[in-house]
């Protein structure tokens, strides 16, 4: 079996698989959402903290498989440099003491991987990667050739569903919690730009809109002062804009690529608005898509311990002392691959 350990950002999990099946046999995830609230987004020196007593705690769990345990692998990138950390640290003490090879994984193949935890694999794939750190089209042929097709130039669509929640004061994690009110408001309300539209960039950009619904809110008079009606009209336009966005991007790469697979992965990509307009597009396209189980969506170690699994069988493992956190800005926005 092989031990997964996830703490790139604000969830602290454990998972156990099994090698031989496939199957996940332990899982187990402590969300810090309460706790970064407050403060509208995620403290890392707090999330670090609070993965230091959530982690051993989880550990303890693991304890009766620990004499089966192959090798311990671990999310080393891209992330939080003090929350990876955690988890780093927990996996190399693990691999020391216990004699195991050590798997670093990266977390956004992860995501992908999720697909996979309860499902056969389908390679290859076009996969749209909707979180709160990335935006991303990736071709992936399979589990050594990936491709970025589109990424963001500025923020996340998980980020941008985040600021906006933030805005008006509605909490964190932003995308449940706007994706609720916009049932109960008016898409066509709020007139908000749709990025990069009269670009031929295939690229995601949600800065531009973050900052005219920042406009809105004021024109409002503030959140103070936006009625209930007010902050769901501005929820529902937003995520319109956001879907027009994802959509008129989707539809080049689709136009261009004969792979017949598409996947949603993701924090985001349990937005079931986006999610239907997807499905849709993929009807007009001929294309089949599929998703992770909602529980899978969001960070988690089922996901990164689904991935250990292929990277086992390749033998790729590095040395306690050499497995480091990867965070420069540049290696975060591509995949190394
Ligand atoms: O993948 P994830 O758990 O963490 C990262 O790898 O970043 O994604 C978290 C992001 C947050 O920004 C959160 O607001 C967003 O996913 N999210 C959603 C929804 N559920 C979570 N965004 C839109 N609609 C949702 N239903
Ligand atoms: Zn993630």
């Amino acid at each position: 079996m092989i031990l997964s350990i996830e703490s790139s950002c604000d969830d602290s999990s454990i998972a156990i698989t099994d090698i031989a099946t496939k199957k996940l046999v332990y899982h187990k995830k402590i969300s810090q959402e309460k706790e970064h609230s407050c403060y509208g987004g995620v403290v890392p020196e707090l999330a670090s903290r609070l993965h230091a007593v959530a982690l051993p705690a989880i550990l303890k769990e693991t304890k009766p498989y620990f004499d089966k345990l192959k090798a311990i692998a671990v999310t080393n990138q891209p992330g939080l440099g003090v929350t990876l950390l955690e988890g780093i640290t927990m996996a190399k003490t693990l691999a020391v003491l216990l004699d195991l090879p050590l798997i670093p994984v990266h977390h956004l193949k992860g995501h992908i991987y999720s697909l996979f935890i309860e499902k056969e694999s389908t390679l290859p794939l076009i996969v749209l990667l909707i979180s709160g750190g990335h935006t991303q089209v990736i071709r992936v042929e399979n589990f050594e050739h990936m491709e970025i097709l589109a990424t963001s130039i500025d923020d996340s669509v998980g980020e941008s569903f985040d600021k906006t929640a933030k805005m008006m004061g509605l909490g964190y994690p932003g995308g449940p919690l706007i994706e609720a009110l916009a049932l109960k408001g008016d898409e066509n309300r709020f007139d908000l730009p749709i990025p990069l539209r009269n670009s031929p960039l295939i690229a995601f950009s949600l800065s531009g809109l973050k900052n005219a619904v920042r406009l809105k809110v004021e024109a409002c008079g503030g959140k103070e002062n936006m009625t209930e009606q007010d902050k769901a009209d501005l929820s529902a336009s937003f995520q319109k804009a956001v879907k027009l966005h994802l959509l008129q991007k989707s539809k080049k790469i689709f136009a261009q690529e004969p792979i017949k697979d598409f996947a949603i992965v993701g924090g985001a990509s349990a937005n079931k608005y986006i999610r239907e307009a997807y499905e849709k597009l993929c009807q007009e396209f001929g294309k089949k898509m599929h998703v992770a189980p909602l529980a899978y969506c969001s960070d988690n170690a089922a996901m990164i311990g689904r991935y250990a699994l292929d990277a086992y069988e390749k033998k790729q493992f590095t040395p306690p002392n050499e497995i480091d956190i990867v965070t420069t800005r540049k290696q975060q926005a591509g995949m190394l691959l």
